[in-house]
């Protein structure tokens, strides 16, 4: 398959999960990939992994310089980009009373502005050049309601999806896409992360969260990242050029139930 022939995507957190499994799904339908992380040692060995159709950036979405460096490294090693996932982010779970500044202000440094300044500099690109371009920000079932103890993380997503709108709106008149995809509950190291914070603020043996969320799922368990692969593709192709400003559950059907 080919849909994305020709296409050059850069996707932010790409080192791991979610992002890698993307990249993989991307390269299979004909682009070239950035595999932009923080994590850089582990963005190589992924790019070392897909092969010669994969580049590593080092890039820290919470730093402009960072963004600006990756996304011209990007343009240089790839010659443009057509597509760019806003996947990068992290989870921190508390209940209100232990919620701390420098933890909403780290969320939402990575989750939000990232987002935000990442399409930023990647639309100016696009505008440059003409490029009818493709932005997916990944957002989460988190983001459509409150959790008790997820607060700034649901938030996050919240304005993410919010940011999903107001860009879509913005930058479709220059012929740039930009939509979500929101997740429910993903198999991958973020959430066994997700898994011990429950453990902690709920008092369940290691394992157990995961265990519960999973059974609870319509479909009948976790999704895997390969679950989300299609909505990416989609998204990212011709095919979606007349999608504006929408976030898409792919939830195994959790936010219906
Ligand atoms: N896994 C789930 O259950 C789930 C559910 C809903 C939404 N999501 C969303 O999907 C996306 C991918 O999730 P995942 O499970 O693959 O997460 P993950 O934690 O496995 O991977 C996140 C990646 O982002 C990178 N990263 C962190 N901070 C960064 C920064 N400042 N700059 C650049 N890179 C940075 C990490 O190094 C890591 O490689 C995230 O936006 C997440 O919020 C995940």
């Amino acid at each position: 398959m080919t849909r994305l022939a020709g296409k050059s995507a850069l996707i932010t957190g790409a080192a791991r999960g979610i992002g890698l499994a993307f990249a993989k799904a991307y390269v299979r339908e004909g682009a070239r990939v950035a595999i932009a992380d923080i994590d850089f040692a582990r963005a190589k060995s992924a790019a070392t992994e897909i092969g010669t159709s994969a580049v590593a950036v080092k890039m820290d979405v919470t730093d402009q310089a960072s963004i600006d460096a990756g996304v011209a490294s990007t343009i240089g090693a790839l010659g443009q980009i057509d597509i760019l996932i806003n996947n990068a982010a992290i989870f921190s779970a508390a209940p209100i009373a232990e919620i701390t500044r420098a933890d909403y202000t780290r969320v939402f440094d990575i989750n939000v502005s990232g987002p935000l300044f990442t399409t930023q500099a990647v639309a100016r690109h696009m505008i440059e050049r003409g490029i009818n371009g493709h932005v997916i920000n990944m957002a989460s079932q988190a983001g459509r309601r409150g959790e008790s103890l997820v607060a700034v993380y649901c938030a996050s997503k919240a304005a993410l999806i919010s940011l999903t709108q107001s860009m879509g709106l913005n930058l479709i008149q220059h012929g740039i896409n930009v939509n979500a995809i929101a997740p429910g509950v993903v198999e991958g190291e973020h959430w066994d992360n997700v898994d011990a914070f429950f453990a902690k603020y709920e008092n369940k043996a290691p394992g157990q969260k995961k265990t519960e969320v999973g059974n609870a799922v319509p479909f009948g368990r976790m999704g895997t990242a390969q679950d989300l692969t299609g909505m990416a593709v989609f998204l990212a192709s011709n095919d979606a050029n007349y999608v504006v400003a929408q976030t898409y559950n792919v939830d195994g059907g959790s936010w219906m139930s």
